[in-house]
């Protein structure tokens, strides 16, 4: 360990270690806590930032690697203060977690900077707790290690593999098409979910969790760990063992995030088929790290890098596999061509130290480039008189007969209105519609909820049908599959071009061409756009009106226009 700094220099000496009125109250108060001047007196302060909570399973065991963490904190000389935050539970937290995911990113930044702590360590991974955590320790900028939640193991039920969100949305199409009895599908409630962990397929969470890793903010290889495999708590407690070294380097976020480890994380992001979602959190993560990535970026990626990590809903295996195939590090081995492994990491050692010792176990679930899981991209941006800012589909797990199509619009104003339509076994509908949603976007939401997979009509699955076309600004989860193009910007609410669709527009979509085009005259849709007004919003007060009024739109990544950038905000006064 190359130790620069002096206990003196800890920012926490300020709190700590001066000799007046105020550091009297902090060292009484924490030997209040039943801590000697031992203990704490001279030591980096770790904060262990944690999203730990009983409404969220994904996150169940984080009190107990807050204790992994503190452990080594210990051991290796530091003083350990754990500082719970929101939990931000995909599963409970309504209407949707991402109206949250700056509600955390501000606390996490607020909590480090108005404490004495000098290096962090975050607890999290359930899908939008992992770039909240991130984008608030960048803006606080000081040393920190992201210790991810890791996934539950395997799903299984009547001898069948299941992955969380995309069997359930698989087996309950079929329930509705009436090939699954209700006892089955009660059954299969319990065989679903059998660990804490994260969801264990590439939804949002596995592809956030594996983005922080390549981004350099894990320790190498944390990212698969099953959240019940008790090399969990290994790394927890290395993760502990670290930060404390981490502040004596001085080895900061920014020494770390750069557009090299950003443009890693995009070459990661198509090979693995990553979640929609992470297209919004990584522009925003790189907008707290002073990096810009704009939708080029990310469609030039999708055109250059295959998919070849084979895990659901893109491929087959889950997480558990996949960590037993190797990993993050064996995911990049195969991608060492592509990448700059001389990003940096909180090792203190480039990717290339990670990569070097990797070994891909199993060329099944982690394929090498020259032979892809599939031939269609694992993200497509698409742009055109419908979505000038841009809007997203992925290919890879969508029916290639959808992705070259012309069909008449069935547009809903609502969620509410789809819905009841959805479930209409006499709707006007064929295989061929469009269907539309408007008003789910960051502002019309507002937060933008995952209702991009709309449900398909109940009288088109009794025919066979599995997928359709469906166009929204809002997100999907990462677990969802199918023809659905998402984050429409600018969104309807704001009276983007989606505002304007009618049912029985044509619209065009080509992928391979990356165009989506409504067949009206530009007139015509701004004819239509001033006679638009959208629904009422429900938030004449509190967090959500906020949220509202300083969202920024899905294709600038939804931070809030007050919390991007790199500007930098004073330390607190201590008087
Ligand atoms: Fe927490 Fe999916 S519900 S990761």
């Amino acid at each position: 360990m190359t130790i620069r700094k002096k206990p003196e220099e800890f920012r926490s000496h300020r709190w700590f270690g001066v000799k007046d009125l105020r550091s009297f109250g902090h060292r009484s108060r924490t030997l209040q806590m039943g801590f000697s001047h031992e203990e704490f007196m001279g030591k980096p302060v770790i904060g262990i930032i944690n999203t730990w909570s009983e409404v969220n399973p994904c996150h169940l065991h984080l009190r107990n690697r807050a204790e992994a963490v503190k452990r080594a904190v210990w051991a290796n000389g530091g003083f350990p203060v754990e500082i719970p935050v929101m939990s931000v539970s995909e599963q409970y937290q309504k209407p949707t977690t991402m109206l949250y995911r700056n509600f955390l990113a501000m606390e996490t930044e607020e909590s480090i900077r108005s404490h004495p702590v000098d290096g962090v360590v975050l607890l999290g991974g359930c899908d939008k707790s992992t770039p909240a955590l991130v984008m608030g320790a960048c803006s606080a900028g000081l040393p920190f290690v992201f210790v991810p939640a890791g996934p539950m193991l395997r799903g299984n039920w009547a001898g069948k593999v299941l992955g969380s969100g995309a069997d359930v949305w698989k087996y309950w199409a079929e329930k509705e098409a009436g090939n699954i009895t209700e006892e089955q599908w009660q059954d299969m409630e319990s065989g679903i979910a059998r660990s804490y962990g994260t969801c264990m397929v590439m939804g949002t969470a596995a592809t956030m969790m594996s983005h922080a890793e390549i981004l350099g903010l894990t320790l190498p290889g944390a990212s698969a760990i099953p959240a019940a495999d008790a090399a969990h708590p290994r790394m927890a407690a290395m993760a502990g063992k670290r930060a404390v070294e981490m502040v004596f380097e001085d080895l900061t976020p920014n020494k770390i995030l750069t557009r090299k480890s950003f443009e890693n994380a995009l070459v990661l992001h198509m090979a693995m088929a990553g979640s929609t979602n992470a297209i919004i959190h990584l522009v925003a993560m790189a907008g707290r790290a002073g990096v810009e990535l704009s939708m080029a970026d990310f469609d030039a990626y999708s055109r250059k890098v295959p998919v070849i990590a084979n895990i659901r809903p893109s491929g087959e295996y889950l997480m558990e596999d996949f960590f037993y195939a190797g990993g993050l590090p064996a995911l990049m081995k195969q991608l060492e061509s592509l990448l700059h492994t001389d990003a940096m990491t909180i090792s203190g050692q480039p990717l290339k130290a990670t990569i070097d010792r990797a070994v891909v176990y199993n060329e099944e679930v982690i394929r090498p480039l020259s032979r892809p899981v599939s031939t269609a991209n694992g993200l497509a941006v698409l742009t055109g008189n419908l979505a000038p800012g841009g809007c997203v589909i992925k290919p890879s797990a969508a029916e290639a007969r959808l992705q070259k199509h012309t069909g008449p619009a069935l547009a809903f104003e609502t969620y509410e209105d789809m819905l009841k339509a959805v479930n209409d076994e006499n709707l006007d509908v064929t295989p061929d519609h469009i269907m539309v949603l408007k008003n789910a976007g960051p502002v019309g939401g507002p937060g933008m909820p995952e209702w991009g997979m709309l449900p398909l009509p109940r009288k088109l699955l009794k025919q066979g049908v599995r997928d359709m076309l469906r166009i929204s600004d809002a997100r999907m989860s990462g677990t969802s599959y199918g023809a659905c193009i998402l984050h429409v910007a600018p969104e309807a609410y704001i009276k983007g071009p989606l505002a304007a669709v009618q049912t029985g527009d044509l619209i065009s979509v080509d992928v391979e061409a990356r165009s989506i085009h409504l067949h009206l005259s530009d007139e015509e849709i701004t004819r239509r756009l001033r006679a638009w007004t959208p629904p009422e919003r429900d938030y004449p007060r509190g967090f959500g009106k906020m949220y509202a009024e300083h969202t920024k739109q899905a294709n600038e990544g939804c931070d809030f226009d007050f919390l991007e950038g790199t500007a930098k905000v004073k330390e607190p006064d201590i008087h």
